[in-house]
């Protein structure tokens, strides 16, 4: 029996994909499968997604004409996973796989093959993520759309060339981490300015996520909502002093680019 959409490695991420997809009701739970090697996981995932078909392995008959393959193994597991999914006659695939190019993709397969590359980060797990995409050599924009289609369902997507999902590793594939160096710090500062190590987490948190939702929700710059709370010579206007003294900013902009850097070498 042909599926609609195959997910090849149910893992955090390739679970997630599948958790969104049937939240947004993207298809029937029957017209999804994932191939999940560990015995252990497909127990948990034939478990959590009811009407879901959990597969050991991708056989040939899984994969008709219109059938799309999503790939989201760890990279050191993706060259094996696609072998076996390029003997199957998938034509579109799309790749959750760090570092792990779309001609790379393409090489495996010997008749043509729409390739999508994305880089997702990991507040997809609730459905919040954000994921760039972009195509490999035959892609068209019927599926681009397709791809946006599934990634919609966990996040915001946005598209961009082959050539700029190493930035966009580095800044929003890595930015999640950046975040939670700074709240960890701030709990940090509350803690040594005589709060509860508990008291100053609620506070920093909420701070957070309250500043992050407004961010979004009021569809100001950061810089009019930074203004809004620093008063002229205030206690907002003495503390932002403190960090443009350390060059916050200049840490950022070099943190980003080290990161950016990286990608690059671990995709060569
Ligand atoms: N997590 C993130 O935030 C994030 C962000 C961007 C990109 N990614 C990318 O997403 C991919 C998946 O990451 P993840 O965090 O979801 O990893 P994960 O939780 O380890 O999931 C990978 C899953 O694939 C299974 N698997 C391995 N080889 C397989 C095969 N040949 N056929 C079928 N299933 C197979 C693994 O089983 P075993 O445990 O038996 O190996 C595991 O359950 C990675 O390539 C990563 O670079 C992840």
């Amino acid at each position: 029996m042909a599926f609609e959409l195959i997910v090849v490695g149910g893992g955090r991420m390739g679970s997630a994909l599948v958790e969104g997809l049937l939240r947004a009701k993207w298809c029937e739970p029957h017209d999804l499968a994932i191939v999940e090697a560990a015995t252990e996981q497909r127990e948990s995932l034939t478990a959590r997604f009811s009407g879901v078909t959990i597969l050991a392995s991708l056989e040939l008959g899984h994969v008709g004409p219109t059938t799309g393959v999503v790939l989201s193994v760890k990279p050191d597991h993706a060259e094996a996973a696609l072998r076996v999914v390029a003997t199957t006659g998938a034509t579109r695939v799309l790749s959750v796989v760090a570092g792990l190019s779309t001609s790379r993709i393409e090489s495996h397969f010997h008749a043509p093959v729409a390739v999508i590359r994305s880089m997702p980060n990991t507040p997809v797990l609730v459905g919040q993520g954000v994921s760039a995409i972009s195509g490999g050599a035959q892609v068209t924009k019927d599926d681009l759309d397709w791809a946006e289609s599934i990634l919609g369902a966990v996040g915001i997507v946005v598209r961009v060339t082959e050539r700029n999902i190493d930035a966009v590793t580095g800044l929003s594939g890595s930015g999640p981490a950046y975040f939670y160096l700074v709240v960890e710090a701030l709990i940090d500062a509350g803690v040594h300015q005589g709060l509860t190590r508990d008291v100053s987490r609620q506070l920093v948190v909420g701070t957070f996520v309250g500043s992050a939702v407004l961010l979004e929700s009021s569809g100001e710059s950061p810089e009019e909502l930074r203004a809004q709370v620093t008063s002229p010579g205030g206690t907002t206007a003495a503390g932002l002093r403190m960090l443009e003294g350390r060059a916050v900013r200049a840490a950022f902009l070099e943190a980003v680019s080290a990161a950016t850097e990286r990608s690059r070498q671990l995709g060569r």
